[in-house]
């Protein structure tokens, strides 16, 4: 299994689409838009396989806090190592051991996809942010797990 990890400094039109096809069908339609990923202050690292994206990151510095953006893999490519090379390739290139980091866990059903890997990372969970989507949710975007109602949380971890 060769897969790439490397850091894209702006995406071209197809990296774009291939990142929003993978957005668009974890998080649901809409949930990130093109200038999300155009934005200028963003790292973007990717997971190439046979030339398509499987699988980016998306971290930021603010003025206090390194904040890891958003993580997805495609579903299939899931749970075979990638998110953890992403984050390796991150931590190694753009962060010191001073920085303080911030990642921002979606919580459904009680289950958190990402805990796992931040706490890989040495981050701990230090806040519930609660349901910070509601407003959004199935509004601005096609959230895949509405049910009737915006039924997931946000979970602040930290180091
Ligand atoms: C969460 C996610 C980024 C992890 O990437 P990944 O490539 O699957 O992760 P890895 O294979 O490197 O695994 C890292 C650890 O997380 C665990 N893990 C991965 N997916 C998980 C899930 N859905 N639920 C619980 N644990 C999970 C793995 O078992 C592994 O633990 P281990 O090292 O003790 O075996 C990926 O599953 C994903 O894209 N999920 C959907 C989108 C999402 O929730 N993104 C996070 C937004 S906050």
């Amino acid at each position: 299994m060769t897969i790439e990890i490397k850091e894209i400094k702006k995406l071209n039109p197809l990296q774009l689409s291939q990142c929003i096809e993978i957005s668009n069908r974890l998080f649901g339609k809409g949930y990130h838009s093109r200038k999300y990923f155009l934005k200028e202050e963003i790292v973007t690292i990717v997971a190439i396989k046979n030339n398509k994206i499987i699988g980016f990151f998306i971290g930021k510095k603010e003025i206090k806090n390194v904040v890891i953006d958003c993580i997805a893999i495609k579903r299939r490519w899931q749970k075979k190592s990638i998110g953890t090379k992403l984050m390796t390739f991150y931590f190694r290139k753009f962060l010191n051991s001073k920085d303080k980091v911030v990642a921002y866990a979606w919580k459904i059903k009680n289950k958190m996809p990402a805990g796992k890997i931040n706490y890989k990372f040495g981050l701990k969970p230090v806040k519930n942010m609660g349901k910070i989507w509601k407003e959004k949710c199935n509004v601005s975007f096609k959230c895949r797990s509405y049910n009737n109602t915006c039924i997931c949380e946000c979970v602040k971890f930290s180091n």
